[in-house]
């Protein structure tokens, strides 16, 4: 299973690096406002910290099919690692027909159903992203479309990808790993929180101090 970090935090993406296990990042217009700075300026400092798939999004106003392929075409060209990010939405499926003709890479965001996944991954997609948080967010069970597109890319040995997104917290991506999702990008937070455990650190003080009491 791979780990992509999903933020536009540079910091937060050279710290998580320093633990070997990124194997790529996501970005997306949210993350990138939330950062505060241009999208050029912190896709130019991504491609220098990690070796990997990045996914920069289109401009959430490009939504015509020719403006779609333009604009994927200029953001394919900043580094071989860059894989766009496309909503979607017929335009951009008829966009990712032609652009996965010309081996651009992409990565089809804001996924909610299997149909759509399948669609997807029928016009070349190289990426499907399903938000699983954001339909826990309306009581629908996230994991289950995880589930339904896994089975569905095995059943016809489709080669795109599923990156989980919307990851929310550390059960989503046991759940994710059981179910076979080939990514899961996580953001910073829920990465620490991998790593984690009261008993571990309750343990470690336990350590440390019957260490400290038997070499008085
Ligand atoms: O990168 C897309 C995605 O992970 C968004 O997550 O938490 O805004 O639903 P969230």
């Amino acid at each position: 299973m791979k780990f992509f970090i999903d933020t536009a935090e540079v910091e937060e993406i050279k710290n998580a690096v320093e633990f070997g296990i990124i194997d790529g990042v996501t970005t997306n217009p949210s993350l990138i406002a939330k950062s505060g700075r241009k999208f050029e300026d912190v896709i130019n400092e991504i491609v220098k910290i990690v070796d990997g798939p990045i996914s920069g999004e289109i401009k959430a106003t490009t939504t015509n099919c020719d403006d779609i392929i333009k604009e994927a075409e200029e953001i394919s060209k900043i580094n071989k690692n860059m894989v766009v990010k496309i909503p979607m939405t017929p335009d951009g499926i008829k966009a990712i027909n032609v652009l996965s003709k010309k081996n651009i890479k992409t990565n089809v965001t804001l996924i909610f159903t299997a149909t759509q996944a399948l669609i997807a991954a029928k016009a070349g997609a190289t990426y499907v992203s399903p938000f699983i948080g954001r339909l826990d967010d309306i009581s629908t069970r996230g994991m289950e479309l995880i589930e339904e597109i896994a089975t569905i890319f095995r059943n016809y040995d489709f080669k795109t990808e599923i990156i989980a997104a919307s990851i929310r917290n550390p059960l989503h991506v046991v759940d994710c790993a059981m179910l076979g999702a080939d990514i899961a990008t996580i953001p910073y937070k829920v990465l620490m929180q991998l790593m984690s455990h009261p008993l571990t650190d309750i343990g470690i003080e336990k350590f440390k101090k019957d260490y400290l009491n038997s070499n008085k």
